[in-house]
């Protein structure tokens, strides 16, 4: 199998983390060597940002958010995503680009032009590598917000009501009908192991 970039992305309450942790005990089987890295964070520093970009209690103009998004981002890609690319390692990343445009872009900027047009521009300056596969995890916004519901304190996303999360699904929906041939949709009701097998048949496809 060739080492390949996979994003995972997805609304709130989808089951990425589990479905990241079951890709990596897949590829730990075939004994391909892989580094799980997630965003924001994903690197000292980054890991700093995430901390202010996740407190409840900060309070943050959306531009800032975005350039936040797009510094962790940057030191992330810098520091771990392309030096493990270079030693052939497979960069298993939870959220990266699509969130930016679906969380900054639908959530926060309503899907309007200019806000995308800036998020755009960061992308085309400041990250050199997009992933050879994303795949989206696609569940109805209700029932991944009352699975995630039952989880403890929630995070400053967590905290917004449903019509952000709706914008957010729609933004992801967007990125996969305009990056057909680097998104992939899986299904991702039912129990563990059914999603588990779409995410290894899609990645078994491209690798
Ligand atoms: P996390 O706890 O990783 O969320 P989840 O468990 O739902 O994956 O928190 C990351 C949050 O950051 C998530 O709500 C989405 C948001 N985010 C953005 O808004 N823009 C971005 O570019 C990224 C990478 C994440």
């Amino acid at each position: 199998m060739t080492a390949r970039f996979i994003s995972f992305e997805g609304t709130e309450g989808v089951g990425k983390t589990t479905a990241i942790t079951q890709l990596c005990e897949y590829l730990q089987q075939q004994g391909q060597t892989f580094i799980r890295t997630r965003e924001p964070g994903g690197s000292v520093f980054a890991e700093k940002l995430r901390e202010l970009l996740l407190a409840p209690e900060s309070q943050i103009d959306d531009d800032t958010e975005l350039l936040l998004m797009f510094a962790a981002r940057c030191d992330h890609i810098n520091t771990v995503i392309l030096p493990a690319l270079e030693a052939g390692k497979w960069v298993i990343c939870d959220r990266f680009i699509d969130s930016s445009i679906a969380y900054q872009g639908f959530g926060r900027g309503y899907g309007e032009k200019k806000t995308l047009s800036k998020i755009q521009s960061l992308i085309t300056q400041f990250v050199p590598k997009l992933p050879d596969c994303t795949l989206w995890l696609d569940l109805p916004v209700a029932e991944g917000m009352q699975r995630a519901a039952k989880r403890s304190t929630a995070d400053r996303f967590e905290q917004e009501a449903v019509a952000f999360f709706n914008r957010v699904h729609q933004g992801y929906d967007h990125q996969w009908q305009h990056y057909p041939e680097r998104i992939q949709r899986i299904d991702a009701s039912g129990d563990v192991q059914s999603v588990t097998n779409r995410v290894i048949a899609a990645i078994s496809a491209i690798s």
